[in-house]
């Protein structure tokens, strides 16, 4: 009788002839696309939280290592990843018009399996396909309005000088920060919190933790760092270690809070109405106020509904704008001359009163100073579509030979977002740090815009776009009016060597640095 060795032999065996059979269809119907065998590819779990990467293992963060790299080894603005152990076969994509096209058509290029599962609160418009997303996007785009927009404005400015008044910053002209996106992640939080939720936290003030274990803004930004491994590894986090279960707890919290807010909001909106014969015009019109109304309009709008986009709002809005934010002072205190034009700027629109959101378009360069630290650091660094039937992808600028191309029903492909920001047709010194790329004044500019996907384009274009920027804005108009930003340079340092040791990327569901980025505030009115 054979062995229990010998029945698993024989099994991975069949399943790598099963692998090897796939894999050759794969490569005949994409003959012509550059190819790259590795052992295990980068778009699993494994690939996402494994922290080696190497030429045959190669990672996600291989995107950002390889940078210059990746596409020109092959010539091609695309190429092919065959993994021969573990993984599907992918095709890597910084190709611009072709994923223009790719993104324009949500039918013929859906998310894969592999990109929603963010739903595990309830669906939501990231996660959700085909009609379901309709429904999803149809009510959440109405709370992303013109007032909401001044409402983050409004927010936005408030906490400011909240922040102004909390110790760190309050006495001497002088600041040195060990980690300036401490204070963008409270900001972007509590932003997201008060625009959305209704939950107007002072900066220092700790949000609800009636009935919870901890207070529910700890418990976002607990949820927020961990999103990709509690996913994947729930079990994990039912271990008896204090620091998992802690991470659990806060997944539980987060859920809990948000079913018990929307059943209240609920029945307060149910109760105005009966008191109103139907009028809910009184109603809160903040961006939860907005949900909940659609949930009682629309029967195909559930709880759970409300609840997983509240979520799915928390997470793709917090660490994203945290980020860019901070990468965007950094970024500034490497370019003193970008920084200084952009004060006299500033200066120029509003003098010494405070900004309005009636100043955002004349505050145009502030909002390119973001875009080009968002086209740098990309915050969402990729996109998962695949073809929902074998697709003929035409552009000259694939292979060298400049076939077209057929891809596979069902092959994940990748929207490189690092490749592609840093494009040379696109963004000519691509990796230096120039706002005014984006001015309509440079000729560049009109394929800079067109082609800059970092929020993504077509139908599925990011919701929180606007909120994003609004917020971005007014806070780095209020701190660049302010302050003038430095880094602090070790010893013998160059601002290059800073770059390289402080701005180093760090690639999961969204790019953050991997330790901290320490920089230096000195009041603009200080005496020298
Ligand atoms: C700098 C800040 C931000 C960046 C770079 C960003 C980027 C993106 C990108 C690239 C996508 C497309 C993802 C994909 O299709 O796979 C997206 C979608 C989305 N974003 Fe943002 N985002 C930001 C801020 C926000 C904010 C503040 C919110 C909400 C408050 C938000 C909510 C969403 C939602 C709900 C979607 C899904 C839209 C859909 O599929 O219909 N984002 N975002």
């Amino acid at each position: 009788m054979a062995s229990l060795w010998t029945w698993l032999a024989a099994f991975a065996l069949l399943y790598q002839l099963r692998r090897f059979i796939n894999i050759f269809i794969a490569l005949r119907t994409m003959k012509g696309l550059p190819t790259r065998y590795v052992l295990f590819s980068p778009v699993c779990i494994a690939g996402a939280i494994i922290p080696i990467s190497t030429r045959w293992y190669p990672r996600l963060i291989e995107a950002w290592h390889k940078r210059d790299t990746r596409y020109a080894e092959f010539k091609s603005e695309a190429f092919c990843m065959i993994p021969l152990v573990y993984g599907p076969p992918s095709v890597h994509m910084a190709a611009p018009e072709v994923t223009k096209t790719i993104l324009s058509d949500m039918m013929a290029w859906p998310k894969p399996d592999i990109a929603v599962t963010l739903n595990e609160l309830g669906d939501n418009v990231l996660t959700a396909r085909g009609d379901e997303w309709r429904v999803h996007r149809r009510t959440v785009t109405p709370a992303f309005s013109t007032e909401t927009h001044i409402d983050v404005w409004e927010v936005t400015r408030s906490l400011y000088y909240q922040m102004l008044e909390t110790e760190e910053w309050r006495s001497g002209d002088h600041h040195f920060f060990k980690n300036i996106a401490d204070f963008t992640t409270r900001l972007a939080l509590l932003v997201i919190a008060a625009c959305g939720f209704n939950m107007r936290l002072e900066w220092n003030e700790e949000g609800s933790s009636d009935g919870l274990t901890s207070p529910i803004d700890r418990a976002v930004v607990t949820v927020s760092s961990t999103i990709v491994q509690r996913l994947n590894f729930a079990w994990v986090y039912k271990l008896p270690f204090e620091s998992l279960r802690k991470v659990d707890c806060a997944w539980s919290d987060l859920h809990l809070w948000l079913t018990r807010e929307v059943r209240t909001k609920k029945a307060e909106l149910n109760n105005i109405m009966k008191l109103s014969g139907g009028d809910k015009s009184q109603y809160e019109r903040n961006v939860f106020g907005q949900l909940i109304s659609a949930s009682i309009e629309n029967k195909d709008f559930s709880d759970p509904d409300v609840v997983g986009n509240l979520f799915i709002f928390f997470f793709a809005g917090h660490e994203t704008t945290a980020w860019t934010l901070a990468n965007t002072m950094a970024l500034l205190a490497l370019n003193p001359g970008e920084q200084e034009e952009l004060y006299n700027n500033i200066h120029s629109v509003i003098g010494d009163r405070e900004p309005a959101h009636t100043d955002y378009n004349d505050l145009a360069p502030v909002l390119w100073a973001f875009y080009e630290a968002l086209r740098l650091y990309p915050t969402v660094h990729l996109m998962l579509r695949m073809p929902a039937e074998d697709t003929v992808v035409s552009d000259p600028h694939f292979v060298a030979s400049g076939k077209d191309i057929v891809i596979p029903k069902g092959t994940i492909t990748v929207v490189d977002l690092i490749g592609m920001s840093r494009h040379p047709r696109l963004f000519p010194d691509a990796e230096a740090f120039k706002p005014s790329r984006w001015s309509s004044a440079s000729e560049a500019s009109k394929t800079a815009w067109d082609y800059f996907f970092g929020f993504s384009t077509g139908p599925r274009v990011c919701v929180g776009k606007r909120f994003a920027t609004f917020e971005a804005v007014c806070f780095l108009t209020l701190i660049l009016r302010d302050w003038k930003i430095d880094v602090k340079l070790n010893a013998g340092e160059t601002k290059e060597a800073w770059k390289e040791r402080v701005m180093q990327p760090d690639l999961l569901a969204t790019m953050r640095m991997v330790g901290d980025v320490p920089l230096l505030f000195t009041r603009r009115s200080a005496k020298a």
